[in-house]
């Protein structure tokens, strides 16, 4: 911290304990002082002010340093201020950021040094960054610089890539790590449009969650506009080596050259997947969707960037069967990119309305078996899941109240949440609900919403049409209370009976492997034959299986998944060797922290799980570090 800083914070402290010592005690200010916003739209997720002053635009001007790994940072930020608030100060969420200097304008063109006051840190939220602004201030501008360790930014070594050439750094912003790489409002209720300069080495590319320009050339200085107001955890930015194929006339794919074209054959659907999204729930209002495929390092396996999903290179099968992916990231082009939970609380309407949708676009392009087999799957995953949560987490309009967001992160906002809609088209017909969910998108377009919010526009466009019937559906129950009612849905498939079946019959002796049909077997099949077997496997059925479907050497990521848990518990030794090497080349988070889970279940398997992490932990992104610290702690 540079002497300037240290005075100015001082005088800033100084302010704040005698001007505004209520925000102190409570950690949204908006709950505080601000009218307009129900107690129930409290984001207890930010520091932020925007009842107040309100930040509009953000104009970036980044600087990627890969050898100190630290953005360098300018971000010039528009404001609107509410009437009766001339006198607030900005305030913003910072997470692990230097900041150098704070400049405020009243014409955006001359900025002149203001007072500000950087809080103390509180883990997850960070620090509050309030700035003194004078009453005519139209824009404020701060110079910062992002920490190596910010839990926003994965910084990787060549050898990291598959081109083992060129460094890559790429972001991941939700749910609250968008303040870790720039000072902004953190908050999904403020939406903003932004424009950026990219500065990085000359034989790197940069990528946006904006427009895009693919022909322009590599020269290590790029530009980027967001022109649709969009909330901060959807800025995100990669910088690698990274090329473009053209899929469709709106849809391309980018990625590392020997990865780019295994990526276009896979991804050759999308096309198909978007016109059948804008049949079902009116137009695609996003201009270009383009996926942007990461190194196997990626913490998760998709995040819907606008106009650009980043999405985790192990859905790339050879298949096409693990494109649900996919669909889902696009899904979110309506549910949650367009209508946006208005705090994590409601994250459900973000991620089960984006889940039905996905099932929706499944059923639309690959047909009805399909979307059933991924449903069944789901459904088994979220009882597993239920089984082993607390109460508290396994409701959908979950308290996070003091909690870490990245918390709330289970399958009950997906799964459950996409049952409950189920249920609503199910009682009231496809066509009613389809009409619905078109209007909602409309009638919510680039707005954030609350539950509150969604469930007093279902009652009046859907319910209250037929009382009878919405009886059938008790809301209340399904949104506020824990665990799955009676009344859910069961997705079934004929094609997993068949292959459920067949496990059971190879169990009993009664049929040979070779006269399986497995041969014919879609991803979602092999994963339900895996699941339909006895657990744990004895040794000599492993070795059988694997004789005879080269399981261990599977390039499928989510079926070597399957059968390296199922390995684990059945103390298969011949999988040693790719398990480990699954573990440290893989850093999605699903697929690997369930294998660290199984290990540690014995004294031999924990003593593997270490050696295992300490080689691996240094390429794991920060998300996927916590989450296995939290597994191997003692
Ligand atoms: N928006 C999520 C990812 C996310 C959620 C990141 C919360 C950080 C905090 C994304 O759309 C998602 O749900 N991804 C899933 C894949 C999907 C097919 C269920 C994932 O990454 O597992
Ligand atoms: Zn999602």
């Amino acid at each position: 911290m540079g002497k300037t800083h240290l005075a100015i914070s001082l005088i800033g402290a100084i302010c704040l304990m005698t001007m505004n010592c209520q925000d102190q005690s409570v950690r949204a200010p908006d709950g505080s002082g601000d009218g307009l916003i129900a107690a129930d739209a409290r984001d207890l997720h930010s520091y932020s002010n925007p009842g107040q002053v309100r930040v509009k635009h953000a104009d970036l001007d980044l600087e990627v340093l890969f050898d100190r790994k630290v953005i360098k940072g300018i971000a010039t930020l528009r404001l609107e201020r509410a009437s009766g608030a001339s006198a607030a100060p900005l305030k913003l969420d910072t997470r692990g950021l230097t900041i150098n200097l704070v400049e405020a304008s009243s014409d955006g063109t001359v900025f002149l040094p203001v007072e500000f006051m950087l809080g103390d840190s509180d883990g997850f939220l960070g620090a509050p960054l309030e700035i003194k602004l004078p009453a005519e201030a139209a824009s404020a501008r701060i110079t910062y610089e992002t920490s190596p360790e910010a839990s926003g930014l994965q910084w990787l070594d060549p050898v990291q890539t598959a081109g083992r050439k060129h460094p890559y750094l790429f972001t991941q912003s939700q749910a609250i790590h968008s303040r870790s790489w720039i000072p902004l409002q953190d908050s999904p209720q403020v939406r903003i449009t932004y424009s950026a300069r990219v500065r990085t080495p000359p034989a790197v590319r940069a990528v946006m969650s904006a427009e895009n320009d693919p022909q322009s050339p590599r020269n290590g200085d790029y530009r980027f506009s967001m022109t649709q107001p969009i909330p901060s955890y959807l800025i995100a930015l990669a910088v690698g080596d990274i090329d473009f194929r053209p899929l469709g006339a709106r849809t391309g794919v980018y990625a590392e050259p020997s990865v780019v074209d295994a990526a276009a054959r896979e991804f050759a659907d999308t096309e198909r997947m978007v016109e059948a999204t804008e049949k079902l729930y009116g137009p695609y209002r996003w201009d270009r969707y383009d996926i942007l495929v990461l190194p196997p390092s990626f913490p998760i396996g998709g995040m819907e960037n606008p106009r650009l999903t980043f999405a985790t290179p192990t859905i790339i099968a050879g298949d096409r069967s693990l494109v649900s992916l996919i669909a889902h990231e696009l899904a979110h082009s309506w549910s949650g990119n367009l209508v946006t939970n208005a705090t994590w609380r409601d994250f459900w309407l973000n991620e089960g309305f984006t889940t039905y949708l996905e099932g929706r676009i499944i059923e639309a392009v690959y047909g009805r078996e399909r979307r059933e087999m991924e449903a069944v799957l789901g459904r088994q995953d979220l009882e597993r899941e239920l089984s082993q949560l607390d109460e508290r987490d396994r409701i959908l309009h979950v308290d996070l109240a003091g909690r870490d967001p990245d918390d709330g992160f289970t399958l009950v906002p997906y799964e459950k949440g996409a049952l409950l809609l189920r249920l609503i088209e199910e009682t009231y017909g496809r066509e009613r609900w389809d009409a619905f969910l078109r209007g909602y998108f409309d009638h919510f377009a680039f707005q954030s919403i609350t539950t509150a919010q969604f469930v007093a526009y279902l009652k009046k466009n859907l319910l209250d049409s037929d009382p009878q019937l919405a009886a059938r559906i008790r809301l209340e129950e399904w949104i506020e209370r824990p665990g799955l009612p009676e009344e859910a849905p069961k997705p079934a498939s004929d094609a997993f009976a068949e292959v459920a079946a067949a496990a059971d019959l190879w169990m009993r002796g009664e049929r040979k492997l070779a006269g399986i049909p497995a041969s014919g077997w879609t991803t979602q099949q092999w994963l339900h034959f895996l699941r339909s077997l006895p657990s744990p496997l004895p040794g000599e059925k492993m070795a059988e299986l694997d004789r005879a479907f080269g399981l261990t050497k599977t390039g499928n990521a989510e079926i070597a998944h399957q059968w390296l848990l199922m390995s684990i518990r059945s103390k298969y030794a011949a999988t040693d060797a790719r398990l480990e090497s699954y573990m440290v080349q893989i850093g999605r988070r699903k697929l690997i922290k369930p294998l660290y889970e199984e290990l540690i279940k014995t004294p031999e398997g924990r003593k593997r799980a270490e050696a295992i992490y300490a080689r691996a932990r240094p390429g794991y992104h920060p998300i996927t570090q916590t989450a296995i610290d939290a597994v191997m702690k003692p």
